[in-house]
């Protein structure tokens, strides 16, 4: 048994010496993990190992990273360039292709911060957004689910000074079916075109899903066709607001080949198999795909709305599995001589199944899907929602429910806007007054209408809707 008395506090030793013992006790985690030893046991082992990491970096500077010893782990800059992806040292693994954790309350995001070298959204922050839009923070800010962010105070410095900067965000069109966890970053994203006034561009990376899913070339652009539908239906302004399909766009504009050609000159395989986790197996296509999603956070790739401007502030909004990728762009962008994007990262929406992993296109038990009817949401609610609630009502009533697991409390974060209501849901739950039952109508009724205005909303986007979305073209746009 790992007791925290065994740790005295390593500061004082050696980077190598401390390298060796984190090594040592990443080992054990997953030897205790392999072996399904007691919980507690596993715990008490991760944490031993997450405070040998801070003291780590506390002598060395610099993240550790399993396999790569203090001296040649130089390639991390100021963002941590550090292969992040991998899960061994009982982490939660959170990269573009997976997320996953063993706590049934979601991912740390705390934690996460930590590791991804970002920084938190707090109060001052929120409080500083008010002030310079002066508009009541969207809940997604008020509530933490836009939890952390890179640069998102010198945004507001650029803003300040009457200087105007960009959004970019983006979409995998892997499949039609797009479900309400999808929608997350689009309507943050619509609310802050709104505010501040500002252009997006949205990029939908048909190729990467090409280069990553058993799916034809056809298939991937015909699902961008039909998700922009989508996106477009969350209410963008069509004169500020640009959609491509990498397919069409990476042939049509000589600038944005141009940015590609430049950062992929910049970027190493070895950096890039540092940060994705990319091996030699992998196609060369992969390999190269994160130059394409970085070269849209650089104005000039877009001449039709920037002209020749290379120095135009980007801010991404994008949920924060994504921040590999932006991570590249911000460590290659001073050395081709552009600004470094901004993000505003947001957590991710549960898995009706319960919060150890996100809501997925791929299991239509998981998702509520934006096709669905109403009576479809109510019947995934009611079956599948994982339940903070006790078994039986008596037991409820006298202990109360846990709104911390319970997936119908979490996603009334997201979609109840009215934070009084939201509150005495909180307390009524917790105290078992409210029963989970009728947690899930409140959750459903909420629901139902969101999802059948988003329909509606769809089927106003024609195909000529979709097209003016996607001509490259001058938008409105104050300098
Ligand atoms: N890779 C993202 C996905 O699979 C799509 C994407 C491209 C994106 N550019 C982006 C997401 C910028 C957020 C921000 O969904």
């Amino acid at each position: 048994m790992v007791k925290m008395t065994d740790y005295q506090g390593d500061a004082a030793k050696s980077p190598l010496e401390l390298f060796e013992k984190l090594t040592e006790q990443g080992d054990k985690v997953r030897s205790l993990k392999s072996a399904k030893a007691e919980k507690a046991e596993i715990d008490a082992a991760v944490q031993l190992l997450l405070k040998l990491k801070v003291d780590y970096k506390k002598v060395t500077g610099q993240d550790y990273k399993a396999g790569c010893p203090p001296s040649e782990n130089s390639l991390g800059s100021e963002n941590g360039l550090a292969a992040d992806g991998n899960n061994d040292e009982g982490d939660d693994e959170v990269n573009p292709w997976s997320v996953s954790t063993n706590n049934a309350k979601g991912v740390d995001y705390d934690k996460l911060i930590v590791r991804f070298g970002s920084s938190k959204i707090d109060q001052a922050l929120v409080d500083r957004i008010e002030k310079v839009t002066g508009r009541k923070p969207h809940h997604f800010l008020r509530r933490g689910i836009f939890f952390s962010h890179r640069d998102m105070h010198q945004v507001l410095d650029t803003y300040e000074k009457h200087k105007s900067f960009f959004l970019y965000t983006g979409r995998g069109p892997s499949s039609q079916a797009m479900h309400v966890g999808h929608l997350i970053p689009f309507i943050f994203t619509k609310w802050l075109q709104d505010v501040f006034d500002i252009p997006l561009v949205v990029q939908m990376t048909d190729d990467e899903k090409y280069l990553w899913k058993d799916l034809t070339l056809e298939q991937c652009h015909q699902f961008a066709m039909e998700n922009a539908k989508d996106i477009i239906a969350c209410g963008f302004d069509v004169n500020k607001t640009f959609i491509f399909s990498d397919l069409d766009y990476m042939g049509a504009s000589p600038q944005f080949y141009r940015n590609v050609v430049k950062i992929q000159k910049h970027v190493t395989f070895n950096q890039v198999k540092g940060i994705f986790g990319f091996t030699d197996s992998d196609c060369i296509g992969k390999i190269s795909f994160p130059a394409i999603q970085a070269a849209p956070s650089f104005s000039n790739s877009f001449p039709h709305i920037f002209g020749d401007k290379k120095d135009i502030q980007c801010l991404i909004p994008c949920a924060i599995d994504q921040d590999p990728y932006f991570r590249m762009t911000r460590d290659v962008a001073p050395r081709i001589g552009y600004p470094k994007p901004a993000l505003l990262h947001s957590t991710f929406f549960p898995a009706l199944q319960g919060a150890q992993t996100k809501m997925s296109a791929s299991d239509a038990n998981s998702s509520i899907f934006l096709t669905d009817t109403a009576k479809q949401i109510k019947n995934k609610i009611n079956k599948y929602a994982f339940s903070g609630g006790k078994d039986t009502v008596e037991e409820h009533r006298k202990y109360g429910g846990n709104v911390d697991v319970d997936v119908s409390f979490m996603y009334l974060t997201f979609f109840l806007e009215d934070d009084e209501k939201l509150e005495k849901i909180r307390q009524d739950y917790t105290s078992g007054a409210l029963l989970t039952g009728e947690l899930k109508k409140t959750l459903i009724e909420t629901l139902q209408p969101i999802i059948a205005e988003h329909q509606e909303r769809r089927k106003q986007v024609t195909d000529e809707t979709v097209k003016r979305f996607m001509t490259p073209r001058p938008l409105n746009f104050n300098l």
